[in-house]
């Protein structure tokens, strides 16, 4: 299935990125640019990353659960994980809301 129609990525693809993302620091907070970076890729309309997020915690969460991870620990890094995602789409808005105003000028 197609993630992001602008980049033409896949779900599979987008999932195999982040898992080898994983085994290189099963700990490390991903953000969709991250993944896209790792792919040779960017982000144009950015209309594929609340999904692309959602990826990210059920693959990061399907991993752990693999990895038999510490469920405890899990819970807490989800959270993060969620916190950090949240602090990216704030500062994105944010950044889209200058430009645009930059424009009305
Ligand atoms: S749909 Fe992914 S960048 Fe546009």
């Amino acid at each position: 299935m197609i993630v992001c129609s602008c980049n033409i990525v896949t779900e599979n693809e987008i999932r195999s990125v982040i898992t080898d993302l994983l085994n290189n620091d099963p700990w490390q907070l991903i953000v969709p640019a991250q993944v896209y970076h790792e792919m040779g890729k960017r982000g144009r309309c950015c209309g594929c990353f609340p999904r692309l997020v959602d990826l990210i915690v059920d693959t990061t969460q399907d991993f752990h659960r693999d990895m038999q991870s510490d469920e405890e620990v899990v819970i807490q890094f989800i959270s993060r994980l969620k916190d950090k995602h949240q602090q990216c789409e704030t500062a994105r808005m944010l950044a889209r809301h200058r430009i645009a105003k930059t424009h009305a000028a």
